[in-house]
């Protein structure tokens, strides 16, 4: 496995390693690999085959945080992210510094308009056009052919969706479903900075999704979602929504497939999570003849 730091050696080590017909699969993080992430880089290995080569990015990228705290309280274990890496079979892992990443100058970012505007980019202003923008450099300084990312972020998903599909970026873009540890708690590096009560209680966000997301109608999925987390003496909520699975956009009915989506703070730490509520159908409706006299 190499490690490199710049975008130069990343071009330099993948010509080297990359043979003719094989794929180049990237999967970009931000450290502090757990099993989602590394579920990823399974799915990544297995897409670029024996042959093909397998790149993780670990960069905290500074210009997607839209709090300073949370940005320099995010967990930054290399060692053992490298560990984890080499144990996964990845082949390169790209470990840039952020004056390697972004001039100090800069002046170009990717903006999204659409997708971006509700849900986290609603309560992280900037967030989005932050991921674009790097995932964009990512994605042109190893020119990957696919790149993997999580279902967990469903948002980003869809964005990421949409700027490869607005901007012909020649990259497969593939997912994998949300990783949970056992008792429901979808898979974040933002849950080591929960203590152990707020780590106890965290899953009530997952459950309360989930009940709620089985009920008939829009308006009481979201007030049994919210009375469940509301419940909690630790939880905040800062957005619970349902939307459109495709535009994103808010429902008050469930004519189309839809999620259910929450942002909670257990103090600093921001947690989101969501589950699919599938479209109803409409209730049997009888046609009656009408009757002229
Ligand atoms: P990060 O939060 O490190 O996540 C990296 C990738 O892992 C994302 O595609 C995310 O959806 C996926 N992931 C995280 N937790 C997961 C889980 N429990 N199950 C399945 N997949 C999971 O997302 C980012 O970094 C950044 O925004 C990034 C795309 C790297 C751009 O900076």
């Amino acid at each position: 496995m190499r490690v490199v730091k710049t975008g130069a050696d990343l071009r330099q080590v993948l010509d080297e390693y990359t043979a003719a017909g094989c794929r180049r699969v990237l999967v970009p993080t931000m450290g502090a690999l757990h099993h989602g992430h590394l579920e990823l880089v399974r799915h990544a290995r297995m897409t670029a085959g024996p042959g093909g080569t397998v790149i993780v990015s670990i960069f905290v990228n500074p210009i997607q945080f839209d709090r300073a705290n949370d940005l320099d309280a995010y967990p930054r274990p290399v060692e053992s992210d490298l560990e984890k890496c080499l144990a996964a079979a990845v082949d390169v892992v790209f470990l840039p510094e952020v004056a390697a990443m972004y001039h100090a100058d800069r002046s170009v970012t990717v903006a999204e308009s659409l997708l971006s505007k509700g849900l986290c980019g609603a309560s992280r202003p900037g967030h989005f056009d932050g991921v674009c923008t790097v995932v964009l450099k990512l994605f042109l300084l190893s020119g990957c052919d696919a790149a993997v990312f999580g279902e967990k972020d469903f948002q980003q998903l869809a964005i990421i969706r949409r700027m490869v599909r607005d901007l012909d970026v020649p990259v497969e873009i593939l997912e994998c479903p949300t990783v949970r540890e056992s008792d429901g708690l979808a898979m974040s590096s933002r849950n080591v900075r929960l203590n152990a009560r707020q780590r106890a209680d965290a899953p009530r966000i997952h459950r309360a999704l989930a009940a709620a997301g089985k009920l008939a109608h829009a308006d009481e999925i979201l007030a049994a979602a919210r009375a469940e987390i509301e419940a909690s003496p630790f939880a905040r909520i800062d957005y619970l929504e349902l939307v459109d699975a495709q535009t994103l956009q808010p429902v008050t009915d469930l004519h189309q497939p839809a999620v259910l989506a929450a942002a909670v703070f257990y103090g600093e730490v921001r947690l989101i999570d969501h589950v699919a509520v599938p479209a109803r159908k409409p209730p049997h409706t009888t046609t009656h003849a009408m009757s002229c006299d």
